[in-house]
């Protein structure tokens, strides 16, 4: 297998973060993967996979073997009258992906239309947007395991999907490199418009009436009136996740702060928007040097011309502790540092 040496990754991640990889493979076959494991490549000790490095940031360069993720192809593996089973490998993009779905009348994706990335980093974050996460319509995951040289396929029980996070990025971590999803879309889709901005949309109509292609081109229009275009605007979509507090937290904030958004995810936690904090600790639109806040979703860090991924992550501390100060929160990053 080709290994390319002193590759430059800024065409490789949203944030256009100008840094270098000591080692670079580009796989566009399973077969390639197999191969770098017959050569003993993949016992390297850094490895780390890379599709369109929507949901990374770069602060130094890398000094190991980057598997850059070229595997396309869909097909539908079985229908029925009621259900589409459809096989899609990792290196698809995952909105041109979504925008095939709802060109089928297919239902399942429309609410994550948009979201920049391959389709391989859509089951490791379970991402998730507008009300639906990847989790509602995933069945299994089908992997590479890079120490067996085996493939393997998890159920979606098996995945351990949560909230931004699966398996792949916890216990799993570095072992696997996904190959394709399989996922169940509805021939008579069930729509989800509960996010507020949706419901608002869609409230004087007969909801057996709206298409899913009506849903995604109004789930792209709240995005593209909130997030920046990571080809226009470096980012990586929200730095931080939404922190998940008590009840207690919950009342202590909304007594100085009654508008506070939040919601409940179970009996004892309560998500709380972090762009709300960030807002409200007074950095919405800020700027240091080419680091900068985002004017209209604080939530998302931008990149304003040649920003290092070195300044982009003392921003986002700063922020961190800001927000801690203020409110006695603790922000986790979203977006996976190196
Ligand atoms: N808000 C502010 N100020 C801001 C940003 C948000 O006050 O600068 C408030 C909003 O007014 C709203 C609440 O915070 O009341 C929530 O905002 P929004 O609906 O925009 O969603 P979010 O919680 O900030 C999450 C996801 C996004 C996803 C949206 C919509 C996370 C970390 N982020 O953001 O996902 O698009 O919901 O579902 O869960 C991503 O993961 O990269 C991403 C963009």
């Amino acid at each position: 297998m080709l290994i390319k040496t002193d590759f430059c990754l800024q065409p490789f991640n949203t944030f256009h973060i100008k840094v270098f990889a000591r080692s670079l493979s580009i796989i566009g076959f399973p077969a390639d993967l197999e191969e770098l494991y017959e050569e003993g490549a993949l016992n390297e000790k850094s490895i780390l996979i890379l599709g369109e490095g929507s949901n990374i940031l770069f602060t130094k360069h890398y000094e190991g073997l980057i598997l850059l993720n070229q595997i396309r192809r869909m097909e539908v593996k079985t229908e029925d009258e009621d259900w589409v089973y459809l096989k899609v490998n990792s290196g698809e993009n995952w909105p041109a992906l979504v925008d095939y779905t709802v060109d089928q009348g297919w239902g399942g994706l429309e609410n994550l239309s948009l979201i920049p990335g391959t389709v391989g980093a859509a089951p490791v974050q379970n991402i998730g947007a507008y009300g639906a996460e990847l989790k509602d319509v995933l069945e299994s995951v089908e992997v590479f395991n890079m120490q067996t040289g085996k493939t393997e396929v998890f159920s979606k029980a098996e995945c351990g999907f949560g909230y931004r996070d699966s398996i792949f990025k916890t216990k799993y971590k570095g072992r696997y490199f996904i190959l394709s999803v399989l996922l169940k879309l509805s021939k008579n889709p069930n729509l989800n418009l509960e996010y507020a901005p949706l419901k608002k949309k869609f409230e004087n109509r007969d909801p057996g009436l709206i298409s899913v292609k009506e849903v995604s081109d109004a789930v792209k229009e709240i995005r593209l009136s909130k997030l920046p275009d990571p080809a226009k605007l470096g980012n990586a979509g929200s730095f931080f996740k939404n922190p998940v507090v008590s009840f207690a937290k919950i009342e202590e904030l909304a007594a100085e702060y009654p508008e506070t958004p939040f919601y409940k995810v179970d009996e004892e936690n309560y998500k709380v928007a972090a762009g709300w904090l960030i807002e409200k600790a007074g950095w919405k639109g800020k700027r240091i040097g080419d680091a900068g806040v985002h004017e209209k979703q604080a939530l998302v860090l931008v990149n304003y011309g040649s920003v290092t991924g070195e300044e982009i992550f003392k921003l986002s501390q700063k922020i961190q502790s800001s927000v801690n100060s203020k409110f006695g929160v603790e922000l986790e990053c979203e977006v996976t540092v190196f």
